[in-house]
């Protein structure tokens, strides 16, 4: 489904990736894991149209997407959550869903947030309240909620967890799970919260200095505190 080919970019004259090859097939949850400034979240913009790439590329169903613009990205299949970019403090939940399928036309958009609010009934709950106003998780899951609205094929999420309570990150990680299985969305997630991804994850890559240092199943990693600590340092 996603095929990124030898992918080298950065910012200015500073190049942060060195001949990344990943790969997410239909239906899989694809984990990315690796130290802080390692080049995770600079993977995730390129996929999705924020980055310009320098060269290599990245296939969509077997097309090339390295020229598409982010909206063409979101029209063909392939939403993105980015970091720490939650919601929009100031609007309603269903102001901030609305946001998300500005591509759709109204009755689909209107069909979409009715049926993203099944998927996520505390959301209807609170559809009319201020989104700024909603708790740490509940936010999170409206960030998550407004990335499906354009019925994605493949979900791109860079660290959903962050600056989640512990006793929240249990409901968000079974959200993906739900939303995988149910949907048949591939997700490519990137986490610093390595024991959740690595439970969830059908594959994981770990990158580390731009360069791409392990890839495989979570098993290889689970309770391999030697492994985990050589890809962390
Ligand atoms: N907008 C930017 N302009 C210039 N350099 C940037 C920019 N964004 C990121 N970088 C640099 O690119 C490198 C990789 O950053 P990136 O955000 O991809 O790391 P990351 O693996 O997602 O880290 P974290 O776990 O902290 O989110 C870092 O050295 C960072 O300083
Ligand atoms: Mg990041």
């Amino acid at each position: 489904m996603l095929e990124i080919k030898n992918l080298e970019t950065g910012y200015g004259k500073k190049q942060v990736l060195f001949d990344i090859s990943m790969v997410v097939s239909a239906g899989e949850i694809v984990g990315i894991i690796g130290p802080n400034g390692a080049g995770k979240s600079t993977i995730l913009k390129a996929v999705s149209g924020i980055l310009p790439i320098w060269s290599g590329d990245i296939l969509f169903n077997d097309k090339s997407i390295k020229k598409n613009s982010i909206a063409e990205n979101i029209k063909s299949g392939l939403t993105f959550a980015p970091q720490g970019n939650r919601v929009f403090d100031e609007l309603t939940v269903k102001d901030n869903l609305e946001l998300g399928g500005y591509l759709l036309d109204k009755k689909k958009l209107k069909k979409r947030i009715e049926q993203t609010f099944e998927t996520f009934p505390i959301l209807k709950k609170r559809s009319k309240q201020i989104a700024g106003k909603l708790s740490g998780g509940e936010q999170q899951m409206l960030a998550l909620a407004r990335a499906l609205i354009p019925e994605p094929k493949l979900l791109l999420l860079d660290e959903p967890s962050l600056g989640l309570a512990p006793n929240l990150l249990k409901d968000v990680f079974e959200k993906f799970v739900e939303i995988n299985k149910n949907f048949g969305i591939s997700i490519l997630i990137v986490e610093q919260k390595v024991n959740e991804i690595l439970n969830i994850s059908d594959r994981v890559y770990s990158i580390k200095l731009g360069k791409v240092a392990f890839e495989g199943k979570p098993s290889e990693l689970i309770g391999n505190k030697d492994k985990l600590k050589e890809l962390f340092l």
